[in-house]
Protein backbone atom coordinates (compact mmCIF):
# COMPACT_ATOMS: atom_id res chain seq x y z
CA UNK A 1 0.00 0.00 0.00
CA UNK A 2 0.81 3.23 -0.71
CA UNK A 3 0.33 5.83 2.02
CA UNK A 4 0.66 9.74 2.43
CA UNK A 5 1.06 10.13 6.36
CA UNK A 6 0.35 13.59 7.52
CA UNK A 7 2.02 14.89 11.12
CA UNK A 8 4.17 11.66 10.62
CA UNK A 9 7.33 13.07 12.28
CA UNK A 10 5.16 13.51 15.45
CA UNK A 11 4.79 11.31 18.52
CA UNK A 12 2.27 9.12 17.61
CA UNK A 13 2.42 9.75 13.57
CA UNK A 14 6.06 8.48 13.65
CA UNK A 15 5.00 5.03 15.79
CA UNK A 16 2.56 4.58 13.24
CA UNK A 17 4.75 5.23 10.12
CA UNK A 18 7.21 2.94 11.70
CA UNK A 19 4.93 0.09 11.77
CA UNK A 20 3.91 0.49 8.40
CA UNK A 21 6.90 0.65 6.81
CA UNK A 22 8.79 -2.45 8.99
CA UNK A 23 5.53 -4.21 10.09
CA UNK A 24 3.16 -3.76 6.41
CA UNK A 25 6.16 -3.11 4.15
CA UNK A 26 3.80 0.25 2.56
CA UNK A 27 5.14 2.72 0.85
CA UNK A 28 5.46 6.57 2.86
CA UNK A 29 5.58 9.31 2.00
CA UNK A 30 5.34 11.67 5.40
CA UNK A 31 3.98 14.99 5.32
CA UNK A 32 4.74 17.43 8.06
CA UNK A 33 5.69 21.05 8.78
CA UNK A 34 7.85 20.12 11.55
CA UNK A 35 6.61 22.18 14.27
CA UNK A 36 8.48 22.19 17.81
CA UNK A 37 6.44 18.35 18.27
CA UNK A 38 7.50 17.14 14.54
CA UNK A 39 11.26 15.69 14.53
CA UNK A 40 12.65 14.11 11.55
CA UNK A 41 15.03 12.21 13.85
CA UNK A 42 11.58 10.41 14.94
CA UNK A 43 12.12 8.24 11.53
CA UNK A 44 15.68 8.23 10.85
CA UNK A 45 16.13 4.69 10.64
CA UNK A 46 13.29 4.57 7.73
CA UNK A 47 15.31 7.16 5.80
CA UNK A 48 16.19 4.44 3.42
CA UNK A 49 13.88 2.19 3.43
CA UNK A 50 12.05 1.45 0.16
CA UNK A 51 9.44 3.63 -1.32
CA UNK A 52 10.09 6.11 1.81
CA UNK A 53 9.88 9.96 1.24
CA UNK A 54 9.62 13.08 3.71
CA UNK A 55 8.42 16.01 2.60
CA UNK A 56 8.24 19.25 5.16
CA UNK A 57 5.63 21.43 4.60
CA UNK A 58 1.79 22.54 6.64
CA UNK A 59 -1.54 20.55 5.55
CA UNK A 60 -2.57 24.08 4.74
CA UNK A 61 -0.22 24.32 1.57
CA UNK A 62 -2.40 23.13 -1.09
CA UNK A 63 0.27 22.75 -3.96
CA UNK A 64 2.70 21.09 -1.61
CA UNK A 65 -0.36 18.55 -0.53
CA UNK A 66 -1.09 17.75 -4.42
CA UNK A 67 2.44 16.97 -5.02
CA UNK A 68 2.73 14.47 -1.98
CA UNK A 69 -0.49 12.90 -2.80
CA UNK A 70 -0.03 12.08 -6.30
CA UNK A 71 -0.02 8.32 -6.65
CA UNK A 72 -1.38 7.37 -3.07
CA UNK A 73 -3.92 4.95 -2.16
CA UNK A 74 -5.27 6.61 1.43
CA UNK A 75 -3.86 9.47 3.34
CA UNK A 76 -3.80 9.20 7.11
CA UNK A 77 -3.82 12.70 8.90
CA UNK A 78 -2.49 12.88 12.33
CA UNK A 79 -1.19 16.32 11.81
CA UNK A 80 -2.39 18.83 14.38
CA UNK A 81 -1.71 21.22 17.31
CA UNK A 82 -1.96 18.78 20.23
CA UNK A 83 -1.20 20.65 23.37
CA UNK A 84 -4.27 21.70 25.57
CA UNK A 85 -2.65 24.00 27.74
CA UNK A 86 -0.51 25.54 24.15
CA UNK A 87 -4.42 25.74 23.24
CA UNK A 88 -5.59 27.68 25.97
CA UNK A 89 -2.28 30.33 25.64
CA UNK A 90 -2.30 31.07 21.54
CA UNK A 91 -5.13 29.03 20.02
CA UNK A 92 -4.33 30.31 16.30
CA UNK A 93 -2.17 27.60 15.25
CA UNK A 94 -4.48 25.10 16.24
CA UNK A 95 -7.77 26.78 14.54
CA UNK A 96 -5.66 26.96 11.15
CA UNK A 97 -4.16 23.04 11.42
CA UNK A 98 -7.31 21.72 12.40
CA UNK A 99 -9.93 23.95 10.01
CA UNK A 100 -8.16 24.82 7.03
CA UNK A 101 -5.13 22.23 6.69
CA UNK A 102 -7.97 19.42 6.97
CA UNK A 103 -10.12 20.89 4.43
CA UNK A 104 -6.89 21.06 2.15
CA UNK A 105 -6.58 17.28 2.84
CA UNK A 106 -10.15 16.54 2.36
CA UNK A 107 -10.12 17.92 -0.92
CA UNK A 108 -7.07 16.62 -2.51
CA UNK A 109 -8.58 13.27 -1.35
CA UNK A 110 -11.82 14.56 -2.53
CA UNK A 111 -10.27 15.37 -6.24
CA UNK A 112 -8.69 11.54 -6.49
CA UNK A 113 -10.95 9.34 -4.68
CA UNK A 114 -8.69 8.24 -2.29
CA UNK A 115 -9.21 6.73 0.99
CA UNK A 116 -9.12 9.18 4.18
CA UNK A 117 -8.50 8.53 8.15
CA UNK A 118 -8.56 11.55 10.26
CA UNK A 119 -7.32 10.70 13.97
CA UNK A 120 -9.23 12.68 16.51
CA UNK A 121 -9.31 12.39 19.85
CA UNK A 122 -11.61 11.74 23.01
CA UNK A 123 -11.35 15.04 24.35
CA UNK A 124 -14.34 15.81 21.53
CA UNK A 125 -16.53 14.15 23.46
CA UNK A 126 -15.70 16.08 27.00
CA UNK A 127 -15.55 15.52 30.35
CA UNK A 128 -17.71 12.46 31.49
CA UNK A 129 -18.48 12.08 35.45
CA UNK A 130 -19.49 8.12 35.08
CA UNK A 131 -19.49 5.49 32.19
CA UNK A 132 -18.09 5.74 28.97
CA UNK A 133 -18.45 7.61 25.84
CA UNK A 134 -19.50 5.88 22.88
CA UNK A 135 -19.25 7.20 19.45
CA UNK A 136 -22.75 8.47 19.22
CA UNK A 137 -22.28 10.56 22.22
CA UNK A 138 -22.72 13.96 21.54
CA UNK A 139 -19.60 16.14 20.77
CA UNK A 140 -19.14 18.45 23.94
CA UNK A 141 -15.70 19.83 23.74
CA UNK A 142 -14.47 21.97 26.38
CA UNK A 143 -10.85 23.46 24.87
CA UNK A 144 -9.61 25.48 22.23
CA UNK A 145 -7.87 22.18 21.38
CA UNK A 146 -10.41 19.83 21.24
CA UNK A 147 -13.12 22.40 19.67
CA UNK A 148 -10.77 22.82 16.55
CA UNK A 149 -10.00 18.43 16.90
CA UNK A 150 -14.36 18.46 16.79
CA UNK A 151 -15.05 21.09 13.80
CA UNK A 152 -12.41 19.13 11.78
CA UNK A 153 -13.85 15.91 12.64
CA UNK A 154 -17.27 17.52 11.45
CA UNK A 155 -15.62 18.67 8.18
CA UNK A 156 -14.45 15.13 7.75
CA UNK A 157 -17.98 13.49 8.16
CA UNK A 158 -19.53 16.18 5.98
CA UNK A 159 -17.45 15.39 3.28
CA UNK A 160 -18.66 11.44 3.01
CA UNK A 161 -22.30 12.73 3.74
CA UNK A 162 -21.95 15.21 0.67
CA UNK A 163 -19.16 13.66 -1.55
CA UNK A 164 -19.05 10.55 -0.93
CA UNK A 165 -15.51 10.50 -0.25
CA UNK A 166 -14.15 6.96 1.65
CA UNK A 167 -13.85 9.22 5.44
CA UNK A 168 -13.39 7.94 8.73
CA UNK A 169 -12.21 9.19 11.87
CA UNK A 170 -10.75 7.30 14.69
CA UNK A 171 -10.84 8.85 17.95
CA UNK A 172 -8.21 7.62 20.60
CA UNK A 173 -8.03 8.39 24.33
CA UNK A 174 -4.70 9.16 26.15
CA UNK A 175 -1.56 7.85 24.57
CA UNK A 176 1.84 7.31 25.98
CA UNK A 177 5.14 5.85 25.22
CA UNK A 178 8.32 6.56 23.45
CA UNK A 179 8.68 9.58 20.94
CA UNK A 180 6.38 11.79 23.10
CA UNK A 181 7.42 15.52 23.76
CA UNK A 182 7.95 16.02 27.15
CA UNK A 183 4.75 19.08 27.50
CA UNK A 184 2.29 16.00 28.29
CA UNK A 185 2.22 14.57 31.59
CA UNK A 186 3.93 11.36 31.50
CA UNK A 187 7.45 12.45 29.43
CA UNK A 188 7.70 15.45 31.62
CA UNK A 189 7.02 13.83 35.08
CA UNK A 190 9.81 11.13 33.86
CA UNK A 191 12.22 13.53 32.74
CA UNK A 192 11.79 15.75 35.56
CA UNK A 193 12.18 13.16 38.10
CA UNK A 194 15.19 11.84 36.70
CA UNK A 195 16.53 14.97 36.86
CA UNK A 196 15.03 15.72 40.38
CA UNK A 197 13.21 18.88 39.54
CA UNK A 198 9.86 19.68 40.73
CA UNK A 199 6.43 17.39 39.79
CA UNK A 200 3.66 20.20 39.20
CA UNK A 201 0.87 18.51 39.57
CA UNK A 202 -2.69 20.73 38.55
CA UNK A 203 -5.33 21.11 40.74
CA UNK A 204 -5.67 17.94 42.96
CA UNK A 205 -4.43 15.95 40.99
CA UNK A 206 -7.55 13.78 41.12
CA UNK A 207 -8.54 14.24 37.34
CA UNK A 208 -9.02 10.51 35.40
CA UNK A 209 -7.25 9.49 32.18
CA UNK A 210 -7.80 6.27 29.85
CA UNK A 211 -4.35 5.34 29.16
CA UNK A 212 -3.20 3.52 25.33
CA UNK A 213 0.22 2.48 24.67
CA UNK A 214 1.04 4.22 21.44
CA UNK A 215 2.13 1.13 19.27
CA UNK A 216 -1.76 -0.56 20.50
CA UNK A 217 -2.98 3.21 19.27
CA UNK A 218 -1.26 3.21 15.95
CA UNK A 219 -2.28 -0.41 15.43
CA UNK A 220 -5.84 0.74 15.70
CA UNK A 221 -5.50 3.18 13.55
CA UNK A 222 -4.02 0.85 10.87
CA UNK A 223 -7.27 -1.21 11.70
CA UNK A 224 -9.58 1.60 11.07
CA UNK A 225 -7.62 2.46 7.49
CA UNK A 226 -7.77 -1.49 6.33
CA UNK A 227 -11.03 -2.41 7.82
CA UNK A 228 -13.26 0.68 8.93
CA UNK A 229 -16.46 1.15 7.27
CA UNK A 230 -16.50 4.78 5.29
CA UNK A 231 -18.72 7.30 7.20
CA UNK A 232 -17.72 5.89 10.79
CA UNK A 233 -15.53 6.77 13.55
CA UNK A 234 -13.95 4.07 15.69
CA UNK A 235 -13.28 4.86 19.16
CA UNK A 236 -9.50 3.14 20.18
CA UNK A 237 -9.39 3.31 23.74
CA UNK A 238 -6.83 1.90 26.25
CA UNK A 239 -7.36 -0.91 28.64
CA UNK A 240 -6.54 1.20 32.10
CA UNK A 241 -7.90 4.53 33.56
CA UNK A 242 -5.82 6.35 35.84
CA UNK A 243 -5.81 9.30 38.26
CA UNK A 244 -3.28 11.67 37.74
CA UNK A 245 -1.67 11.37 40.88
CA UNK A 246 -1.12 8.14 41.07
CA UNK A 247 0.24 8.11 37.81
CA UNK A 248 2.96 10.83 39.67
CA UNK A 249 3.79 8.56 42.21
CA UNK A 250 4.09 5.26 39.98
CA UNK A 251 6.72 7.23 37.98
CA UNK A 252 8.28 8.71 40.89
CA UNK A 253 8.78 5.05 42.18
CA UNK A 254 10.24 3.68 38.56
CA UNK A 255 12.34 6.64 38.61
CA UNK A 256 13.29 5.98 42.24
CA UNK A 257 12.74 9.52 42.77
CA UNK A 258 11.13 11.31 46.10
CA UNK A 259 7.37 11.91 46.32
CA UNK A 260 8.46 15.64 48.14
CA UNK A 261 9.25 16.96 44.23
CA UNK A 262 5.28 16.62 43.67
CA UNK A 263 4.09 20.61 43.60
CA UNK A 264 0.46 21.31 43.38
CA UNK A 265 0.44 24.08 40.57
CA UNK A 266 -2.62 26.42 39.68
CA UNK A 267 -5.03 24.31 37.75
CA UNK A 268 -5.69 24.63 34.24
CA UNK A 269 -8.56 26.48 32.94
CA UNK A 270 -11.47 24.09 32.29
CA UNK A 271 -10.14 21.35 33.10
CA UNK A 272 -11.48 17.81 32.08
CA UNK A 273 -12.29 15.94 35.03
CA UNK A 274 -12.29 12.29 33.63
CA UNK A 275 -12.19 10.99 30.03
CA UNK A 276 -13.09 7.20 29.36
CA UNK A 277 -13.69 5.29 26.03
CA UNK A 278 -15.59 2.12 24.67
CA UNK A 279 -14.05 0.60 22.18
CA UNK A 280 -16.43 -2.39 20.75
CA UNK A 281 -16.65 -1.37 17.47
CA UNK A 282 -12.97 -1.09 17.10
CA UNK A 283 -12.74 -4.48 18.72
CA UNK A 284 -14.99 -5.29 16.17
CA UNK A 285 -12.46 -4.90 13.42
CA UNK A 286 -10.87 -7.33 14.94
CA UNK A 287 -7.83 -4.69 17.22
CA UNK A 288 -7.20 -5.00 20.12
CA UNK A 289 -4.88 -3.35 22.95
CA UNK A 290 -1.77 -5.51 23.89
CA UNK A 291 -0.13 -3.67 26.45
CA UNK A 292 -1.24 -2.85 30.17
CA UNK A 293 -0.44 0.44 32.00
CA UNK A 294 1.43 -0.85 34.60
CA UNK A 295 4.22 -2.63 31.86
CA UNK A 296 3.64 -0.15 29.52
CA UNK A 297 4.40 2.92 31.61
CA UNK A 298 7.79 1.03 33.16
CA UNK A 299 8.92 0.15 29.24
CA UNK A 300 8.30 4.36 28.36
CA UNK A 301 10.07 5.21 31.17
CA UNK A 302 13.34 2.70 30.32
CA UNK A 303 12.72 4.20 26.88
CA UNK A 304 13.38 8.03 28.37
CA UNK A 305 16.19 6.62 30.55
CA UNK A 306 18.22 5.01 27.45
CA UNK A 307 17.84 7.92 24.88
CA UNK A 308 19.05 10.38 26.39
CA UNK A 309 20.19 11.99 22.87
CA UNK A 310 16.66 12.04 21.72
CA UNK A 311 15.44 13.93 24.45
CA UNK A 312 18.65 16.67 25.38
CA UNK A 313 18.49 18.67 22.52
CA UNK A 314 14.58 19.23 23.53
CA UNK A 315 15.72 19.82 26.57
CA UNK A 316 18.12 22.03 26.20
CA UNK A 317 16.30 24.40 23.75
CA UNK A 318 12.86 26.10 22.89
CA UNK A 319 11.53 23.82 25.62
CA UNK A 320 13.18 25.89 28.33
CA UNK A 321 11.46 29.09 28.00
CA UNK A 322 7.87 27.23 26.99
CA UNK A 323 8.07 25.34 30.66
CA UNK A 324 9.42 29.25 32.21
CA UNK A 325 6.11 30.45 30.86
CA UNK A 326 3.85 27.30 31.64
CA UNK A 327 4.90 26.76 34.98
CA UNK A 328 6.37 30.20 36.19
CA UNK A 329 9.50 29.03 36.92
CA UNK A 330 12.97 27.76 34.98
CA UNK A 331 13.62 24.22 34.60
CA UNK A 332 15.94 22.70 36.88
CA UNK A 333 14.64 24.82 39.68
P1 LIG B 1 2.44 15.67 18.23
O1 LIG B 1 2.22 17.05 18.71
O2 LIG B 1 3.51 14.83 18.83
O3 LIG B 1 2.73 15.67 16.66
C1 LIG B 1 2.00 16.46 15.76
C2 LIG B 1 2.75 16.43 14.42
O4 LIG B 1 2.00 17.21 13.48
C3 LIG B 1 4.15 17.05 14.50
O5 LIG B 1 5.07 16.26 13.77
C4 LIG B 1 3.98 18.42 13.84
O6 LIG B 1 5.15 18.91 13.23
C5 LIG B 1 2.89 18.11 12.82
N1 LIG B 1 2.12 19.29 12.42
C6 LIG B 1 1.54 20.22 13.22
N2 LIG B 1 0.90 21.15 12.47
C7 LIG B 1 1.09 20.78 11.18
C8 LIG B 1 0.65 21.31 9.94
N3 LIG B 1 -0.07 22.44 9.87
N4 LIG B 1 1.00 20.65 8.80
C9 LIG B 1 1.75 19.53 8.85
N5 LIG B 1 2.20 19.00 10.00
C10 LIG B 1 1.85 19.61 11.14
O7 LIG B 1 1.03 14.96 18.33
P2 LIG B 1 0.58 13.47 18.67
O8 LIG B 1 0.42 13.34 20.11
O9 LIG B 1 1.45 12.53 17.93
O10 LIG B 1 -0.88 13.48 18.03
C11 LIG B 1 -1.08 13.09 16.68
C12 LIG B 1 -2.57 13.15 16.38
O11 LIG B 1 -3.28 12.26 17.24
C13 LIG B 1 -3.21 14.52 16.58
O12 LIG B 1 -4.14 14.74 15.57
C14 LIG B 1 -3.89 14.42 17.94
O13 LIG B 1 -4.99 15.27 18.03
C15 LIG B 1 -4.29 12.96 17.95
N6 LIG B 1 -4.40 12.33 19.27
C16 LIG B 1 -3.38 12.46 20.18
C17 LIG B 1 -3.48 11.79 21.40
C18 LIG B 1 -2.40 11.86 22.45
O14 LIG B 1 -2.62 11.40 23.58
N7 LIG B 1 -1.22 12.35 22.15
C19 LIG B 1 -4.63 11.05 21.69
C20 LIG B 1 -5.64 10.96 20.74
C21 LIG B 1 -5.50 11.60 19.52
O1 LIG C 1 -7.25 12.34 25.60
C1 LIG C 1 -6.47 12.46 24.45
C2 LIG C 1 -5.66 13.72 24.56
O2 LIG C 1 -4.67 13.48 25.53
C3 LIG C 1 -5.02 14.16 23.24
O3 LIG C 1 -6.04 14.47 22.32
C4 LIG C 1 -4.12 15.38 23.46
O4 LIG C 1 -3.45 15.70 22.26
C5 LIG C 1 -3.11 15.04 24.52
O5 LIG C 1 -2.32 16.18 24.80
C6 LIG C 1 -3.79 14.55 25.80
O6 LIG C 1 -4.49 15.63 26.46
P1 LIG C 1 -4.48 15.78 28.06
O7 LIG C 1 -4.76 17.17 28.39
O8 LIG C 1 -5.28 14.71 28.71
O9 LIG C 1 -2.93 15.40 28.32
P2 LIG C 1 -1.76 16.09 29.18
O10 LIG C 1 -0.60 15.15 29.10
O11 LIG C 1 -1.56 17.50 28.82
O12 LIG C 1 -2.37 16.02 30.63
C7 LIG C 1 -2.82 14.82 31.21
C8 LIG C 1 -3.39 15.15 32.57
O13 LIG C 1 -2.34 15.57 33.44
C9 LIG C 1 -4.39 16.29 32.56
O14 LIG C 1 -5.41 16.03 33.53
C10 LIG C 1 -3.56 17.50 33.00
C11 LIG C 1 -2.56 16.90 33.95
N1 LIG C 1 -1.24 17.56 33.99
C12 LIG C 1 -0.58 17.79 32.82
C13 LIG C 1 0.64 18.41 32.82
C14 LIG C 1 1.36 18.66 31.51
C15 LIG C 1 -0.67 17.93 35.21
O15 LIG C 1 -1.26 17.70 36.28
N2 LIG C 1 0.54 18.55 35.20
C16 LIG C 1 1.22 18.82 34.06
O16 LIG C 1 2.32 19.41 34.13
Amino acid sequence: MKLLVCGGAGFIGSNFVRQRVTEHGDAVTVLDKLTYAGREENLAELRDAPGFAFVRAGIEDPEAVADAIEGVDAVVNFAAETHVDRSIAEPDAFIRTAALGTFVLLEAARARGIRYVQVSTDEVYGSIEDGSFTEESPLLPSSPYSASKAGADLLVASYHHTYGLEALVCRGSNNYGPYQYPEKLIPLMVLNALHGDRLPVYGDGQQVRNWIFVEDFARGVGHVLAHGAPGETYNVGGPDEAVNLEVVRRIIALCGASEDLIEYVTDRAGHDRRYSLRSEKARALGWEAQVRFDEGLERTVAWYRDNRDWWEPIRSGDYRAYYERQYGRALGR
